[in-house]
């Protein structure tokens, strides 16, 4: 399977790092071929976050910057099969609901939307716009899945990692992808 996760500049591009870590682990490094993008604001927030993305790109099969346009998952016939942006900014959002191609990444998901692939996007921003809200319904109105990085309680996390893991583990179930991310809620006994 062919994914391509993108990291735009939201914060939380750990959730980007982790899924890249969690589709090339040993259990699932050939099952994956990952494709990573980096937005240029991503890489100035995982400064900030004291995120080191090395790790991530040195695990992904293919990486790019946001303005490699010649990259091959620039077009549709290049045949990849999901698409995450992990964490989405606001400004990535629009241009992937409004189809304004801009970037690799905004084109790359455009290739991925028009294809009817599996399309996962993870916004992050809080209020919420009514340009985000409206985006959004614009996304999943084309068949996008809006996982947006919502905490839950239930689980009883412990540790940042666990509300990363949590997370990631969310966007795996939309992939329909097996994990062990997170303890699933299983009825009162
Ligand atoms: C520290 C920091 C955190 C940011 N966090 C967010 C965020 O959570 N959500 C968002 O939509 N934009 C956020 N931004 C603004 C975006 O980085 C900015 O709109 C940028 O142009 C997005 O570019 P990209 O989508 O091409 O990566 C943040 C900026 C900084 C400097």
């Amino acid at each position: 399977m062919k994914i391509t996760v993108a990291i735009s500049g939201a914060s939380g591009v750990v959730l980007g790092k982790r899924l890249v870590e969690f589709l090339k682990s040993d259990a699932n490094k050939t099952k994956y071929e990952v494709h990573l993008i980096v937005s240029d604001a991503a890489k100035e927030i995982a400064g900030y976050e004291e995120v080191d993305l090395a790790h991530a790109r040195g695990l992904a099969d293919y990486c790019y910057d946001e303005d490699d346009i010649e990259a091959g998952i620039s077009s549709s016939s290049y045949g990849i099969d999901a698409m995450v942006v992990i964490p989405c900014s606001m400004k990535t959002l629009s241009a992937i609901a409004n189809g304004f191609a801009e970037n690799l990444i905004d084109r790359a998901a455009e290739n991925v939307m028009k294809t009817g692939r599996r399309m996962v996007v993870v916004p992050r921003d809080t209020p919420l716009s009514l340009a985000a809200l409206e985006n959004m319904i614009k996304l999943k109105s084309a068949g996008a899945l809006i996982v947006p990085p919502v905490m839950a309680y239930y689980y009883k996390p412990e540790t940042i990692d666990d509300v990363t893991d949590f997370f990631v583990g969310k966007v795996l179930d939309a992939l329909q992808i097996e994990h062990d991310l997170y303890n699933r809620w299983c009825g009162v006994k």
